[in-house]
């Protein structure tokens, strides 16, 4: 991992979002039904996560399931909400002991009780932790964020808390999903897609991006760190001339 010349210390990203792209693809690869590819990147996930505190990253954001994503056949759909509780309750202990913060983001109102008390049980077991603070998106979607947020903001209005022209790049984000969590320095989508699919849109403003073609359940934390490398030998210039 490349050091910052000043002070020594790592600079690669210290945010990392993914786009777990590619499991229906991989299953299809091997005869098998989508679920399994889902399954295996499911998997996937551990490793990933335990990479993280070696490569300097204290933020890690998967995207496990869009708002676009009720799209899907039945079967699909509720294969992946019994995969989330299934891997919630299996995993539990995993990231309470080893420093994990879980979090998630998204709109909850569609997801069902159970899968919900088991997110919410995740979130508090975890809440102490502060190695890596991992994020799951679950039913999100970067518009309908932007559009809850505004709805919460707009109350704020109305209710006398805000005044409209208090409003400023800083008031909205106070407002999102995100709020606890810095931008994503380094956004990655896997299966060879280049595109973001509706993934924290007002964050990732000035993200880096990588699209990459391994397929989720084929991702390693050796590909993560090769990201994490080349990442480091960026020139990131925010619209501005460099000095
Ligand atoms: C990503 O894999 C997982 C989810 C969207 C839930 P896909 O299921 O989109 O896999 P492909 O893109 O069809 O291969
Ligand atoms: C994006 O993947 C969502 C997740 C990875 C959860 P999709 O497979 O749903 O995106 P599109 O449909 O290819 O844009
Ligand atoms: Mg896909």
């Amino acid at each position: 991992m490349p050091k910052d010349p000043l002070n020594g210390e790592l600079c690669g990203p210290r945010h990392v979002a993914i786009i777990m792209d590619g499991n229906g693809r991989w299953a299809q690869a091997r005869g098998r039904p989508r679920l399994f590819g889902h399954h295996a990147g499911a998997r996937r996930v551990r490793e990933v996560v335990e990479a993280c505190p070696g490569l300097g990253i204290k933020y890690l954001t998967i995207f496990a399931f869009s708002t676009e994503n009720w799209k899907r056949t039945q079967v699909e759909v509720a294969g992946l909400m019994s995969l989330f509780k299934r891997y919630i309750i299996k995993e539990t202990r995993t990231f309470a002991e080893n420093g994990v913060r879980v979090r998630f983001i998204g709109d909850r109102v569609r997801l069902d009780a159970k899968l919900i008390e088991l997110m919410d049980q995740l979130e508090r077991e975890t809440a102490d932790n502060d190695l890596v603070h991992l994020t799951v998106a679950l039913n999100y979607g970067g518009r309908d964020e932007v559009a809850r947020a505004t709805k919460r903001l707009a109350k704020d209005v109305a209710e006398g808390k805000l005044r409209p022209e208090d409003v400023d790049e800083e008031t909205l984000p106070k407002y999102l999903d995100t709020r606890v969590l810095p931008d994503p320095d380094l956004v990655i989508r896997t299966s060879g897609e280049a595109r973001i699919s509706n993934f924290l849109l007002w964050q990732s403003a000035y993200s880096e991006y990588e699209f990459i073609d391994t397929l989720w359940p084929d991702f390693t934390a050796s590909e993560l760190e090769r990201l994490c490398k080349s990442y480091g030998s960026r020139e990131r210039r925010f619209g501005a001339v460099p000095t």
